[in-house]
């Protein structure tokens, strides 16, 4: 969830490293510090709160130097305090070291450290690692030996980069498991390492991924790889095809803002090169699956975390319903807890904006550990997540999504979740080539309608003029647009701090309805499709308890106007889509709310865009 980059090269150092924890500040953004080899020392800068505040004292301060290393906290052992902002130094002083993920037996060898007559200054398990670093360093007098001694000892996930003054220019990088991803870029002379790519972008787009268990070396010269037992890798650079204005907020006041405003464009570009209109055909040449394989599927087990867990409600309705699969929806953080019984008929789905979070990967593990395919639905190209999936990834194709709520990239997400359930019904039968092509025609018209619905903005701002100062809101929702009512109160709440809750609308007479009163707000997606009857006797049930009604309507429904306080329209699709338009109010609505609350739209409290731990 931290941040972490480095460099080495001819720039300076501490711009390098400003500008890239900037891109990454929305990992995790209690503390920030670089560390700088100014050529005869290592100086360390480190600020609790915002990236502003470090900024601030590298003016103050500033160290000049053309190595150094970065990060952004987002705590996990130890409070808020300088002290246990990163970097953290070994007992010498002169090796640093940054760290993502966490030192499960942290305890157990800080205590050894103690008996080694250690005095530790922080109460982070990162300090650990820096003074592992430094006894081995001087039993092995190489930093690169050191890292693999000490990372021999850790128990856990974890990305570490470290660095020391007696080897001037070099910086050695490892991962240990799937609580951080590593990406090293290359350039000319020069060379980076990071947590993720946007923090790199704006110097490289030729990148190398590490593995779990692999370690890097990088000079100005270029990088050697090797696992952490000693054997080499050699892997050829990928270019990332993100540039690095899509990865800059631009003329928009937030991210996610910027980001629910390229929906038109992220959700063409996910359909790009894999739908054929002539023939009735969805391409997805990614998946590794014989036809043979895919038409023997017997269930499919759909998993996420957060808003990526609401995508695969929506795909086990599509995939259901257009490929008459079964499917079971599982949280990451649930589904190897509970010993599945995948079977061999079975593939895993996992669906994830960042391919990084741990929970996910685990479950995708757990696949691999019962002889299950895994295919991933995932943005973050290179991602873990897209390389443990050895039936395939299928790539959003959103661009860098920096804002903590996730927005294009769920849509994009339910697109590729459409397009998979067609792959799947036309294989297996299901679906002819003109039911396929009608819901490609569909889907082709998705992002022009939601280009609409972005037309529409004052009701926004009237709704959080109106609601700002709510306590509570409800949403509902009956179907397929159910888990868009989850998806509405989860973003409502993660970035306005109201709280929220999301129920499928026929659950409200089981409990929820006894929150309603003359106070509360409930957001209602009632569009013309074969549980609209319902859905409006759900919204008489609301109005007769004095609850306000913000209905999200069919275009033209005159009906609904006289029953709601207020009333969204979006454009008709065919329902098993419309998810993709309903979802738009509901980023909407909370981005507004929270903006008009004053909140830190995105970068909420306590949240971090990469869950890399469990
Ligand atoms: C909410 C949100 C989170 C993520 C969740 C999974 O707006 O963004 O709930 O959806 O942390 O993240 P990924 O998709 O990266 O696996």
């Amino acid at each position: 969830m931290c941040g972490i980059v480095g460099y080495i090269g001819p720039r300076d150092a501490s711009e390098v490293l400003l500008h890239g924890l900037g891109r990454l500040e929305y990992r995790g953004y209690d503390s920030a510090g670089v560390a700088i080899d100014d050529g005869q020392h290592l100086q360390l800068r480190r600020s609790v709160g915002k990236l502003a505040n470090l900024a601030a004292q590298l003016r103050e301060y500033p160290v000049n130097g053309r190595c150094g290393i970065g990060h952004t906290r987002w705590a996990t052992h130890g409070g808020v305090t300088e002290e246990n902002a990163h970097p953290h130094r070994d007992a010498s002083g002169e090796i640093v070291v940054i760290q993502n993920g966490i030192v499960e037996n942290y305890l157990e060898l800080k205590e050894r450290l103690i008996a080694h007559g250690h005095q530790f200054v922080s109460q982070t398990d990162t300090e650990v690692i820096a003074r592992l670093l430094g006894e081995y360093y001087d039993e092995t007098g190489s930093l690169e030996q050191a890292m693999r001694r000490t990372l021999a000892e850790l128990r856990g996930g974890n990305a570490v980069v470290a660095m020391t003054r007696r080897e001037p220019g070099r910086i050695v990088a490892a991962r240990l498991g799937h609580a951080g991803g590593i990406v090293v870029g290359l350039g000319d002379d020069e060379m980076f390492v990071a947590s993720d790519v946007p923090a790199i972008l704006d110097y490289t787009r030729r990148v190398v991924f590490l593995d779990d268990r692999e370690i890097a070396v990088l000079d100005a010269g270029g990088a050697t790889i090797s696992r952490l037992d000693g054997t080499p890798v050699t892997r050829d650079p990928m270019s990332i095809p993100w540039d690095p204005v899509s990865a800059a907020k631009g003329d928009y006041k937030h991210f996610m803002q910027k980001e629910i405003f390229e929906q038109p464009r992220a959700l063409t570009d996910v359909l790009r090169g894999r739908i054929d209109l002539d023939h009735g055909a969805v391409l997805l040449d990614e998946l590794t699956f014989r036809h043979q394989e895919l038409r023997q599927l017997e269930r499919i087990y759909a998993i996420g975390c957060g808003t990526a867990w609401h995508a695969a409600l929506v795909a086990k309705f599509a995939i259901e319903a257009l490929a008459r699969l079964r499917v079971e929806v599982d949280y990451g953080s649930e589904f190897r807890y509970r010993d599945p019984l995948i079977g061999e008929r079975a593939a895993v789905l996992a669906i994830t904006q960042s391919g990084e979070t741990v929970d996910t990967l685990a479950a995708m593990e757990e696949a691999r550990r019962q002889n299950a395919k895994s295919i991933a639905i995932v943005n973050a190209v290179g991602s873990q997540a897209a390389r443990l999936a050895d039936g395939g990834a299928i790539y959003l194709h959103a661009g860098p999504e920096i804002g903590v709520a996730s927005t294009k990239a769920f849509t994009t997400m339910l697109v590729a979740s459409y397009m998979l359930a067609l792959r799947l019904g036309a294989v297996r039968g299901v679906l002819s080539a003109d039911e396929v092509r009608r819901y490609i025609q569909a889907l082709i018209e998705l992002p022009g309608k939601v280009e609409r619905i972005l037309e529409r903005q004052s009701i926004y701002e009237e709704l959080a003029e109106r609601y700002h100062g709510a306590r509570d809101a409800l949403y509902l929702g009956r179907q397929v647009n159910y888990p868009i009512a989850l998806e509405g109160a989860l973003k409502l709440k993660e970035i306005s701090y109201i709280h929220a809750e999301g129920y499928p609308a026929g659950e409200m007479k089981h409990g929820p309805i006894a929150l309603i009163d003359r106070d509360l707000p409930v957001v209602c997606i009632a569009i013309r499709d074969s549980v609209y009857e319902k859905m409006i006797s759900n919204i008489e049930q609301v109005r007769a308890r004095g609850g306000h009604v913000i209905a999200i309507a069919a275009e033209g429904d005159t009906l609904m106007a006289s029953k709601a306080d207020y009333v969204i329209e979006v454009p008709p699709t065919l329902p098993l889509l419309t998810p993709v338009l309903t979802s738009i109010p509901m980023q909407l609505i909370a981005y507004h709310m929270a903006v008009h609350r004053g909140c830190d739209v995105d970068q909420p409290r306590n949240l971090a865009k990469s869950v890399t731990v469990e």
